[in-house]
């Protein structure tokens, strides 16, 4: 089966140049770190572009399926505009991504949105901006979202978000009758929230179930089995019922490569799976096949990604380790200080330099568990040196903080030899933009 773009630890265009250098997208990387400053936080366009089409490509065979991508991932405009160019809508969760998305333009007919605890404020956006779909998580939001459809003379048109019992720790999984989770109706509240939604809330129209089962997925046979519980479902819920519901969303989660040892399958690998065991569930329980939604987040986003740093101090520990600092850290990648997870990174400006050491790579932040990549590889480094993390695309510039009050950095679009700034760098006045004195503090009031 061919490969996918996901299972590169690099942007497709990573090469060495001419000078020596690493490029991306046709930039020297040493160029852009002294054109933007650093960190930076570059994106390669190519690499975007050719996981959205693997995915379209493996699930081609399969005529009912919606691309979604996962906007919790990196939700920016620039970003949101491509991969809706692509053809793919959105798995939203907040109004803050439903802004953005409406904003780059995206299909809002081709949204979802989803979360357990959405404000009214945020479903009332939602309902102003045509919003396509709705994961209802729970009887409180049945009856929010009810009520305030009806206030705008709309019908919500919706999906149950379903804790499957399935739980799924990267490698391995375990599968239970129940789950213990914040999201989503367990398997026993199904028939409660339907029967509410067929007597009471005329402004919900119901279609189908959601689920979705972890993230840094290796497995496959974990599809299987989410997709065989919710066609039961779907069986289950038409004989009882006469509902005749027709879609179901399966989640994201296919995994990236992160380090070398990392082995994700490929989008055509899962699609292959996901497709087959479709046949199958629907085969087994005699239903009509449905529509199927996909939302995978990491796996669009994280290869095309990385993040650019320049190295300043360094130490020597007497009889311990060597430790590199560089200028950002756990509020521009809060991955390893979160969940201990690994990266892998060169140095831009000398890629190939032989006599490598072991070091450590310190973040710029006040903690000592402030480390970006407690093991790596280097040559000689001197400071001033550029540091390229690899696979930073998703989930690091999404949870970036202003820790220790630093400036949130910046964004570039590389492709074709041209680079275009796409989240401008925090100034020392954008951090004190919100904050307010009151009168009767002002040391010359
Ligand atoms: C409901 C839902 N859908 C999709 C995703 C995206 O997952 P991933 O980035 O692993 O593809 C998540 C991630 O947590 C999620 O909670």
């Amino acid at each position: 089966m061919p490969n996918s773009t996901n299972q590169y630890l690099k942007p497709l265009t990573t090469k060495i140049n001419s000078n020596g250098n690493l490029e991306i997208g046709g930039c020297d990387l040493g160029d852009l770190a002294n054109k933007y400053g650093t960190p930076l936080y570059v994106i390669d366009e190519l690499t975007l572009r050719s996981i959205c089409r693997d995915y379209k490509k493996a699930f081609e065979s399969y005529e009912k399926v919606n691309m979604m991508y996962a906007s919790k991932a990196l939700c920016s405009l620039a970003t949101s505009a491509i991969i809706s160019s692509e053809g793919f809508g959105f798995d939203v969760v907040s109004g803050g991504e439903i802004y953005t998305v409406y904003k780059a333009g995206a299909d809002m007919k081709k949204v979802m949105f989803n979360g357990n605890n959405k404000s009214a404020d945020e479903l009332l956006l939602a309902l102003d901006l045509g919003v396509g779909r709705y994961s209802a998580d729970n009887f409180f939001e049945l009856s929010l979202l009810n009520e305030l459809a009806k206030s705008k003379n709309k019908t919500a048109d919706i999906l149950l978000r379903i804790t499957p019992g399935i739980e799924c720790h990267t490698h391995e999984y375990i599968q239970t009758g129940h789950l213990d989770s914040k999201f989503g109706f367990d398997l026993t509240q199904i028939d409660e929230a339907v029967e509410l939604i067929l007597s009471e809330y005329t402004n919900l129209r119901l279609h189908g179930l959601h689920a979705h089962i972890g993230s840094q997925i290796f497995e496959t046979k974990v599809f299987e089995d989410e997709i065989d519980i919710l066609i039961k479902e779907l069986a289950r819920l038409d004989e009882k019922f006469g509902l005749k519901l027709n879609e179901i969303n399966i989640g994201g989660g296919l995994g990236v490569k992160y380090i070398e040892s990392d082995c994700p399958p490929s989008t055509y690998e899962i699609a292959d799976v996901i497709i087959s065991s479709l046949k199958n569930s629907v085969q087994k329980y005699g239903i009509e096949p449905p529509a199927i939604f996909l939302e995978p987040g990491r796996s669009i986003i994280s290869t095309a990604g990385v993040t650019l740093y320049t190295i300043g101090s360094s130490k020597q520990v007497p009889k311990g380790r060597k430790y590199i600092a560089v200028d950002g850290g756990m509020a521009d990648n809060a991955r390893p200080a979160m969940y201990r997870a690994e990266y892998t990174a060169q140095i831009a400006n000398k890629p190939d330099a032989a006599n490598l050491q072991n070091v450590t790579i310190g973040g710029r932040f006040c903690e000592s568990g402030d480390i970006l990549i407690n093991s790596i590889d280097l040559p000689e480094v001197d400071e001033g040196d550029i540091l390229c993390v690899f696979n930073t695309g998703a989930y690091n510039y999404s949870m970036a903080s202003n820790y220790n009050r630093v400036e949130k950095s910046a964004m570039v679009l590389v492709n074709n030899s041209q680079s275009d700034i796409i989240v401008n760098r925090e100034s020392l006045d954008d951090l004190i933009s919100h904050d307010v004195i009151p009168n009767r503090l002002k040391l010359n009031a």
